[in-house]
């Protein structure tokens, strides 16, 4: 594989930057490292054409008799939401169709997995190829970072990270509502387990982020003096060790528990009750 012509002038911060070594093939690996790249584009493809899907359609998000939502609609608050689905009430009118019922929340959400410290790391390689892998050189003439825009807005994570908060109260809140009969009162099946699986992986994310970390434990010169947040901070840190894997099986439980609510919805299949 040949260099990249942008790394033929010999100047600014790319690979063929004048105090870089003059390597002519784009890389020397000979093993799949193209592989790693590849499944992560196709796995975060996939959760975003689904998602856009899911959060236009409009059609079965919502099961009357158990009082299941999904997360893609939550909090649903305009009037063209179904009865019943609207739980914190409504605060709009009538969206046209082509604004999600879930608009209020989807851009933060979405900033919120743009701006994950992991994510970016993802989509850096194997979207932007910045670089694609350790040892092959990036197609890029220059390296700029995060240091102007419109990479420089990723440092308003922490931002969206106090909205995920927000928003993981709210998915708790319909979790218990779901907690619903199929004549009133409690009732308990299939997708109640699936729905509170979800938002406890849901927290164990937002709790493991970078960011919360550093909210936690940041900024102290002495753990000894501050022996809450010390205690908090060793917790965000375990958690965030799993903070990839914890941004990955989010992906598919959010996928698994709006398919669920979807099919149950509509009557593709019954939902399996323990009570009621
Ligand atoms: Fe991934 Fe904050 S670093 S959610």
């Amino acid at each position: 594989m040949s260099a990249p012509a942008d790394n033929e002038v010999g100047t600014g911060t790319g690979v063929r930057a004048p105090r870089r070594a003059r390597i002519a093939e784009r890389t020397l690996r000979t093993d799949r490292w193209w592989l790693p790249p590849l499944l992560t584009t196709l796995g975060l493809a996939t959760f975003v054409v689904y998602a856009t899907i899911r959060a236009f359609v409009r059609t079965a998000y919502w099961v009357p008799e158990y009082h299941y939502l999904t997360p893609f609609y939550s909090p649903c608050v305009s009037t063209s939401c179904v009865a019943g689905s609207s739980h914190f009430g409504h605060w709009f009118g009538d969206f046209p169709s082509w604004i999600p019922l879930g608009a209020l929340v989807l851009p933060f959400l979405l900033g919120f997995r743009l701006t994950c410290y992991y994510y970016r790391k993802a989509y850096y390689r194997s979207v932007w190829f910045s670089p694609p892998a350790c040892a092959v050189a990036e197609p890029h003439a220059r390296y700029t970072g995060e240091t102007r825009l419109p990479l420089i807005v990723q440092n308003v994570h922490r931002y969206f990270f106090y909205v995920a908060m927000i928003v993981s109260v709210v998915n708790t809140y319909d979790a218990v509502l779901a907690f619903h009969g199929r004549t009133g009162g409690f009732g308990f099946g299939l997708g109640n387990v699936i729905i509170v699986a979800n938002v406890v992986l849901l927290w164990a994310y937002t709790l493991s982020c970078h960011s919360c970390r550093h909210i936690t434990g940041g900024r102290l010169k002495h753990f000894s003096k501050h022996p809450v947040r010390y205690w908090m901070w060793t917790q965000v840190t375990k958690l965030n060790n799993r903070h990839m894997l914890l941004a990955w099986t989010t992906l598919g439980t959010l996928v698994l528990t709006d398919l669920y609510v979807m099919l149950v919805s509509s009557g593709v299949f019954p939902d399996p009750r323990f009570v009621n």
